[in-house]
């Protein structure tokens, strides 16, 4: 698993709050942030955006993980998703997958809400025996 110091924690849960402030979820009224970490000590903010046509709404992750791939980041080292609390914010499956495509199975996923971090896991304990690209190599 990456370590990460707890300074680099706290800045990545300012982050993700930050960018939770920018979701777009007038229909569950549920908002995410997001906080992805680059393997050139990078963050990336996101947040989920609904939509009338409510399908078409995307998750915190995918945003930040967009945001990575834009500004030239080739792997998530962890991400840091907040949620309103008082629950733990697990990343919905379709996310584990999101992730997956860019990060190694020692992806640190972090949940956190406005009260501080509240778990950690590892993208592998999340999404074991998962489907990747290494699949389509041939
Ligand atoms: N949501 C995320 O942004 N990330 C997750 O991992 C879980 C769910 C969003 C999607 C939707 O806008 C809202 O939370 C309620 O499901």
């Amino acid at each position: 698993m990456s370590m990460l110091t707890e300074d680099l924690k706290a800045q990545l849960l300012a982050a993700s709050l930050q960018a939770r402030t920018r979701s777009h979820s007038p229909y569950s009224n549920y908002a995410v942030g997001a906080a992805v970490l680059d393997e050139q000590g990078r963050i990336h903010l996101g947040a989920n955006m609904e939509n009338a046509a409510y399908p078409q709404g995307w998750c915190a992750e995918n945003s930040a993980l967009a945001a990575m791939v834009m500004a030239g980041g080739k792997q998530a080292v962890a991400v840091l998703v907040t949620g309103p609390g008082p629950d733990v914010i697990t990343p919905c499956g379709g996310c584990h997958q999101k992730l997956r495509e860019f990060a190694a199975p020692d992806l640190l996923v972090i949940a956190g809400d406005p009260s501080g971090i509240k778990q950690e896991w590892t993208l592998e304990q999340l999404l074991p025996n998962s489907f990747g690209p290494e699949h389509l190599k041939i």
